[in-house]
């Protein structure tokens, strides 16, 4: 296996394959980003599956990156798919999406513990995101309404630290997405949603320092 960047295994495919169905069916969509891109696997699929899209990838990581601008020219989408250098939104100033799909690492240290050998190899960057998961899904809530359209719709996947979150923040109205073989710790917010519980999203976060 390549250790630069993750093997995709995320269920957010799945979402790009039916279009994103019925979640995006009502909006017009011109640009998207696919933040903590790894290799790049979800923004080029969004890239090819949707011909007039914009696609931004975005990592910090420059061995994915890397990776990532080699299977951009592999899946000759980069006319339209821009590998940018950026720790979460922090090299993205000015640029607004219609819609931000992340598979941030969100695996809690107590699980990285307990992997399989096989994600040895795998760069710990890439997987562990704090005791409970959520270090980066709720950096990426604060920080999102800046970066979407008033429209603008927020994909983030979080996986078993779903309930997690959902204890952090019970008031807000998480619409978490049902795959062929289950809930999977996706959810999907509007910008609008974000917006009006910025304060509370802002309170846990501070809160985690
Ligand atoms: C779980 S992997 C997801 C990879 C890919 N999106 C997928 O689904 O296969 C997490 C990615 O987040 C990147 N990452 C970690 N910290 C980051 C940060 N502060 N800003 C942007 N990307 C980051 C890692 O380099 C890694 O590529």
């Amino acid at each position: 296996s390549d250790a630069r960047a993750l093997v995709p295994r995320s269920p957010i495919a799945e979402l790009i394959q039916g279009g994103f169905s019925p979640w995006l069916d009502e909006r017009h969509v011109e640009r998207a980003l696919d933040l903590c891109t790894g290799s790049g696997c979800i923004g080029i699929a969004m890239a090819a599956h949707n011909p007039d899209w914009q696609v931004d990838l975005a990592d910090v990581s420059d061995e994915a990156l890397a990776l990532a601008r080699e299977n951009v020219e592999f899946q000759d989408v980069g006319d339209r798919v821009e590998v940018i250098r950026s720790d979460l939104f922090a090299g993205l100033a000015g640029r607004r999406y219609d819609l931000i799909v992340s598979n941030p690492p969100y695996v809690t240290e107590q699980e990285f513990a307990a992997l399989p050998a096989e994600y040895s190899h795998e760069p710990k960057l890439g997987l562990t995101a704090g005791a409970d998961g959520l270090d980066f899904a709720l950096r990426i809530l604060v920080q999102a309404p800046e970066h979407l359209t008033d429209d603008g719709v927020l994909i983030v996947e979080v996986g078993e630290s779903e309930r997690a979150l959902v204890a952090l923040l019970p008031q807000i109205p998480f619409n978490w997405i049902e795959f062929a073989v289950g809930q999977m710790g996706v959810f999907l917010l509007d910008r609008a949603d974000l917006v009006t519980h910025a304060a509370a999203i802002r309170a846990v976060a501070a809160r985690r320092g």
